[in-house]
């Protein structure tokens, strides 16, 4: 019997590949390398990079050049949104995927608090283009607010509880533009994980209770797509006291989405469309953002997650021991096998920093 079967390249909306600034966490090559063996072939890249954030064209153009050569699977970048910085929308706007607005506490400090700022941002940043923002509970109800009043759609990043996805649910409802993206660790982990999980289970949004993660898994219809949030930390850096926040995922996420298929909790179509078409289609990416690029995964064949078989570069996963349903076989981007036998073959650089407007 055979179990194999193609799908398009995965694309992950939210990653942390922390180069340039914090390449002890993860580099573009050991980043875009995860990305692959995770059956992910475009990756769009977060601007919190510690001491580098990408608030300014400079900086972005520091990324770009950052990322030109080494990266194996293509990516996008995020810039963003910082109280005096939408003077430099217009410069940058055709050069990034979106925008994105922290409005919690998180890694990095680029977080904008000063209401009059935000309605500012969202009315700055072009209103075709995407707006991501990082939200929290009630900060969650603030942004739908201004999305009604503002006028202007916004993406929901990493929605974890019960009355956040109510509510998006309920905005969408009455027609308001918005979309949302939920990681695996919030649909597979919970707060009950963290006597285990200690510094490992420490991330923003945190884990939730158990009820919340039900609410998640019932509110599938509402969740627009799967996102990692692929945010690597050192082991000293999660060990401590004050662990940093955030856990890798970009190698996780597709096995645990095959398990769930497996357990009959979610069909491979609506699968492909959290994984590759709502990212393609809500970022603009185009309906066929890589032409010849595919990647191949065997349903049935079962495995145990464990970081000896992993590429990213802070050697740890929340996952560890976890037993899956599902695995990456067969990446080809552009043509080019780049993964044969869940063996990586890329060489540095046939991945491209895409612009969305091409
Ligand atoms: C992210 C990081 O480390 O950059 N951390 C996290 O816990 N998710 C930032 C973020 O996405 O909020
Ligand atoms: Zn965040
Ligand atoms: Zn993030
Ligand atoms: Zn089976």
């Amino acid at each position: 019997m055979t179990s194999l079967v193609r799908l398009p390249g995965l694309i992950d909306p939210h990653v942390h590949l922390r180069d340039p600034g914090a390449t002890h966490k993860e580099d573009f090559l050991t980043g875009t390398r995860a990305a692959l063996a995770g059956g992910i072939t475009l990756v769009l890249d977060m601007p919190n990079n510690p001491g580098a954030p990408v608030i300014s064209p400079e900086a972005l153009a520091a990324k770009e050049a950052a990322a030109r050569g080494r990266i194996v699977c293509d990516v996008g970048l995020f810039y963003g949104a910082s109280a005096g910085n939408t003077g430099t929308y217009e410069q940058v706007a055709d050069k990034v995927v979106g925008l994105k607005l922290y409005l919690d506490h998180t890694t990095g400090d680029l977080k904008v608090e000063e209401l009059e700022a935000i309605r500012e941002i969202m009315l700055a940043w072009p209103r075709e283009k995407p707006l991501c923002v990082h939200a929290e509970d009630r900060t969650v109800a603030m942004v739908l607010g201004l999305v009604a009043s503002v006028g202007r759609g916004v993406h929901f990043c990493h929605v974890s509880e019960q009355v956040e996805i109510e509510l998006i649910r309920e905005a969408k409802e009455r027609g308001l533009p918005v979309t949302c993206e939920v990681t695996p660790h919030h649909l597979y982990l919970t707060e009950e994980d963290l006597p285990r999980l200690q510094g490992y289970g420490v991330m923003r949004p945190p884990l939730k209770r158990a009820s919340d993660r039900d609410a998640l898994w019932a509110n599938l219809g509402v969740i627009d797509m799967i996102a990692t949030d692929h945010a690597p930390h050192t082991i000293e850096e999660k060990r401590g006291e004050k662990p940093a926040f955030g856990v890798p995922g970009l190698e996780t996420s597709l096995p645990l989405m095959l398990t769930a298929v497996h357990r009959g909790r979610l069909s491979l179509d609506r699968l492909v469309e959290m994984m590759y078409s709502a990212p393609a289609r809500i970022f603009r990416l185009g309906t066929k953002p890589q032409p010849e690029t595919y990647i191949e995964v065997d349903l049935e064949h079962r495995w145990t997650i464990a970081t000896e078989r992993l590429h990213s570069k802070c050697g740890w996963t929340p996952f560890e021991g976890m037993g899956v349903t599902g695995a990456l076989e067969t990446v080809v981007l552009r043509g080019q096998t780049v993964v044969e036998n869940g063996e990586i073959k890329a060489e540095p650089g046939v991945g491209i920093v895409i612009a969305p407007s091409d």
